[in-house]
C-alpha cells in the first residue's frame, strides 16, 4: 500500500517539490546515488572496479518531453563514455539508457537515434549499452528500439520485468545467441491486467523467467538483491551447465553492499549499478518504495535535524 503510494508520488510533480525542498533529502538520496556529476560517478567507477566488481552507469533522467533536454542527456553519456575510454575498464564499466530520457516520450525514431549515438559512443570505448525497462506502455517501444540497435550493435542490452505477465513470451524471442538480458522484478506501479502484483506471485514468475534465460544461449544478467532468487539462479546456472563467465549478477549502488562483494569473492562476476546526476527524484522514490524501512530512515533524517 505505501509502496503503491510512494510509486505514485515518484510521478507527481508536487510531491517532486516538496521531497525535494528538505535540506537533509540529499543525505537520505546520496545512499543510492553516487553523486551529481560525471566526476563522483567517476569515482564510484574507480572504486568498484578497483573492489572486483564491474559497473553499469545510469545518467538519471527520465520521461523527458523536452527535445534539447534529450538532446542534453545524450551528450552527458557520450561525455562519460569518452571519460571511461582512458581507463581501459572495457565491458567492465558500461552505460544504462532510459529511452523515455533521450526522447522516447516525444518521438520514436529520435530515441532510436539518441540511442544509437549512445551505441556508438560506447563501442568507441569498447564497451556496451543496457537499455532499462520503464513502465508496461513503454515495452514494445523500447523492444523495438533494441531489435533496430542490435543490427548495428549487437551486444545491446535490454532489461526485462518479471511482473509482467508478457515477459516470459517476451523472452522466448530474446533468449538467444549474443542477447543479454537483465532480469528485474519491476519497479513500476501496473495494473492487474498487465502485471502480477502480490510478491510471491512476482518471484516466481522471476523463477520461470530465469528459468527462459538459463535455458536459453544468451547471456543472462541476474539483477535482484533477493538471497532466494540468487540461489535460485546458480542453481539453474549449473543445471544447464553454465560456466561462471556465461551470466553475470547485477545489483544497485548502495543495496546490499555485503551481498555484492560476497558474490565477488565467490567469483561471480556483479555489476553495481551506478546512478548519478541531479535529476535523482523518480529514481530515489522508487528505492523508497522498495522497501519500507527506507521510508522510515529517510523520516528519521528529517527528525533529526
Ligand atoms: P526485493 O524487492 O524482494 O528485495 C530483496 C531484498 O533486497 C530486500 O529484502 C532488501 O534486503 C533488499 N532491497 C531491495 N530493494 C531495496 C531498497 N530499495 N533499499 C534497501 N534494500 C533493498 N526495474 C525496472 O522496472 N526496470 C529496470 O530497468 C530496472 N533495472 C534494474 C537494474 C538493476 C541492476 C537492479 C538490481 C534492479 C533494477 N530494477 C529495474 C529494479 C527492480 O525491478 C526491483 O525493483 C529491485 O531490484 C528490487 O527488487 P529485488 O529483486 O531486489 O527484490
Amino acid at each position: 500500500m505505501l509502496g503503491q503510494v510512494l510509486l505514485a508520488a515518484s510521478r507527481s510533480p508536487l510531491a517532486r517539490r516538496a521531497v525535494s525542498g528538505f535540506p537533509v533529502t540529499r543525505r537520505v538520496v546520496d545512499r543510492f546515488v553516487a553523486g551529481e556529476d560525471a566526476g563522483d560517478a567517476l569515482t564510484a567507477v574507480r572504486r568498484l572496479t578497483g573492489a572486483g566488481l564491474t559497473v553499469t552507469l545510469d545518467h538519471l533522467g527520465e520521461e523527458t518531453r523536452d527535445a534539447r533536454a534529450a538532446a542534453e542527456a545524450v551528450k552527458a553519456y557520450i561525455s562519460m563514455l569518452d571519460a571511461l575510454r582512458p581507463l581501459g575498464l572495457g565491458t567492465r564499466a558500461e552505460v544504462s539508457v532510459k529511452l523515455s530520457a533521450v526522447g522516447q516520450m516525444l518521438d520514436h525514431a529520435m530515441a532510436l537515434d539518441h540511442a544509437g549515438e549512445i551505441c556508438a559512443a560506447a563501442r568507441d570505448a569498447g564497451t556496451t549499452v543496457t537499455l532499462d525497462m520503464e513502465d508496461h506502455t513503454t515495452v514494445d517501444s523500447t523492444l523495438s528500439v533494441l531489435r533496430s540497435l542490435r543490427a548495428d550493435f549487437p551486444a545491446t542490452g535490454v532489461a526485462v520485468q518479471a511482473c509482467l505477465r508478457r515477459s516470459e513470451s517476451d523472452l522466448r524471442d530474446l533468449a538467444r545467441e549474443g542477447s543479454r538480458v537483465r532480469l528485474v522484478k519491476g519497479a513500476y506501479a501496473e495494473p492487474a491486467s498487465v502485471a502480477f502484483r502480490r510478491r510471491h506471485e512476482v518471484d516466481l514468475a522471476y523463477v520461470r523467467c530465469l528459468r527462459v534465460l538459463m535455458e536459453g544461449k544468451g547471456y543472462p544478467m541476474v539483477a535482484t538483491h533477493d538471497d532466494r532468487l540468487i540461489g535460485v539462479a546458480e542453481m539453474l546456472a549449473d543445471d544447464n551447465g553454465r560456466e561462471r563467465g556465461s551470466f553475470e549478477f547485477q545489483m544497485l549502488y548502495g543495496i546490499r553492499t555485503d551481498k555484492q562483494a560476497e558474490l565477488a569473492r565467490g567469483g561471480a562476476t556483479v555489476r553495481v549499478y551506478v546512478p548519478y546526476g541531479d535529476d535523482w527524484y523518480g529514481y530515489f522514490m522508487r528505492r523508497l518504495a522498495e522497501r519500507p524501512a527506507n521510508v522510515a530512515f529517510f523520516l528519521r533524517s528529517l527528525r533529526s535535524k
